[in-house]
């Protein structure tokens, strides 16, 4: 019987935060566990390119997504767990998908018109100002990732349906021209996961700059959930829970009836103070175990690197003969 195939990724280019465990990290880690199912999680690390950021940012964040899936109980024997840029056919499926990708479906994709509708308010001459080939490219790497795997359902926040349909067009314009080659995968969006608002009310998020790191040591972890934004309403004064953002954090780690408790203590007028505090206490212990693990790991790097090792290695029984399969179809081959 052939397993579905199920593949995500993570782009190294930040420290892994509570919304990231909540959307992505949580539920791979149960996926990992699934042995009705083929898994593959791996660090997007060429995908950084794409944000320009420094590379020892790059390298750091890569030590930190890895440490954060394994503390997480990820099962590295029933998932292929690897890091993108130890796949070399990778970067060469991106090259050939080059050759069935319209110039005009990246230029629809909605991180590339978003900087060039900035160059276009701020002015700028050129609306390609500022914008590198790595972010243009970006969906095309991304497909390449899906694709090299023959992955059939792919696990990605909402942000991302766009590139999972570039994704089976690149594909289907392949078989098209090529044969049967490519699996067309489908995305999977789980609209119940929660996406968690920060620190300051909007979307958890790098960018924002208003995240709460999963791993903070202790300490500092209390501070930022003390620091998040609540309205004014008092003490003693009833509360709703739509829109406060301890309520939704809260949800998104505790079970159904405790989450009916809290919300009693919402309508009983909970002082934010000790909703904060109960905030804290109630995640903490929930993520102390995996915490202990991920400290030992970031201190003891190895371990992770030999990890990925072997999941490149498993990896690499299926992209090796996989391309040398694709690059046949293309006529890419030896004259003799
Ligand atoms: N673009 C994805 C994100 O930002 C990360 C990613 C890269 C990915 N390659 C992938 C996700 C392949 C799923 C499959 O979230």
């Amino acid at each position: 019987m052939t397993k579905e195939i199920h593949l995500t990724g993570i782009t190294t280019t930040g420290t892994p935060h509570i919304g990231n465990y909540v959307g992505a990290i949580r539920p791979s880690v149960e996926s990992s566990k699934d042995h009705s199912r083929d898994n593959f999680f791996f660090l997007a690390d060429y995908h950084s390119l794409a944000k320009a950021e420094d590379p020892d940012r790059i390298h750091r964040s890569g030590l930190e997504v890895a440490a954060t899936w394994l503390a997480c109980g990820m099962d590295t024997d029933n998932a292929c767990f690897y890091r993108q840029s130890d796949i070399p056919e990778i970067p060469e499926l991106t090259w050939i998908l080059n050759g069935v990708t319209a110039k005009g479906l990246m230029n629809r994709a909605h991180s590339y018109k978003a900087q060039v509708q900035a160059n276009e308010e701020n002015g700028s001459s050129d609306p390609d100002k500022g914008i590198i080939m790595a972010l243009y490219n970006y969906p095309i790497l991304m497909a390449a990732d899906i694709l090299m795997f023959k992955a059939n359902k792919v696990p990605v926040g909402r942000d991302q349906k766009q590139h999972m349909e570039m994704t089976r067009d690149i594909a289907q314009r392949f078989n098209h021209r090529y044969g049967d080659i490519l699996v067309l995968p489908e995305a999977d969006i789980d609209d119940n996961t929660a996406v968690l608002s920060g620190l300051d009310g909007r979307k958890m998020s790098k960018s924002y700059n208003n995240i709460i790191p999963l791993f903070a040591p202790e300490k500092k972890f209390r501070k930022l959930i003390m620091k998040i934004k609540t309205n004014s309403l008092e003490p003693g004064e009833p509360k709703g829970t739509e829109g406060s953002t301890l309520f939704e954090i809260y949800r998104a780690f505790a079970t159904e009836d405790e989450t009916k408790a809290v919300e009693k203590l919402y309508a009983d007028g909970i002082a934010w103070g000790e909703m904060k505090q109960m905030l804290f206490e109630y995640i903490n212990d929930h993520i102390k175990p995996a915490r202990e693990k991920y400290e030992s790991l970031i201190a003891d790097p190895s371990i992770v690197e030999k990890e990925l090792q072997r999941g490149a290695e498993k990896a690499r029984e299926i992209s090796k003969p996989y391309l040398a399969e694709i690059r046949h179809a293309i006529g890419i081959r030896r004259l003799g």
